[in-house]
């Protein structure tokens, strides 16, 4: 019985551990651009992630950007109207193209 307490006490320490220091989380502001079809890329592309992944990309052709976002709707189930997936890449070449369509 002795040893099954001490056990009990030893498997519950962690739960009694405290950080005492303050934990500060870094925050992280990913500057968009604003441009015709912003409000769309908005509403379509914040429901998984931030704005990181498409900043973090670098000026790209547009089958680069069609394909991006073909890929978000085809592998990761974004629901997003062919209508939208146009206006989308219209915004990312305009405003994080290269003037390479291919
Ligand atoms: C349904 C969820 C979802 C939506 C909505 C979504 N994405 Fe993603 N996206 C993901 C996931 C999951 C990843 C991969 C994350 C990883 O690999 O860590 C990703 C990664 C990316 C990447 C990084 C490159 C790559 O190939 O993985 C880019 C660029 C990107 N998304 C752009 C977009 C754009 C533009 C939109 C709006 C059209 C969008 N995403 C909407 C889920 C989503």
């Amino acid at each position: 019985m002795k040893k099954f307490i001490l056990a009990v006490l030893i498997a519950a320490t962690p739960l009694l551990a405290q950080v005492k220091e303050e934990i500060a989380v870094p925050y992280i502001a990913f500057p968009i651009k604003m441009g015709k079809g912003f409000d769309t890329v908005q509403a379509n592309c914040l429901t998984c992630h931030s704005f990181g992944y498409i900043l973090n990309q670098g000026k790209q052709s547009k089958a680069f950007w069609r394909g991006k976002v073909d890929k978000m709707i085809t592998h990761f189930k974004a629901p997003i109207s062919d209508k939208d997936a146009e206006t989308i890449v219209g915004y990312l070449y305009e405003q994080y193209g290269n003037d390479k369509l291919k």
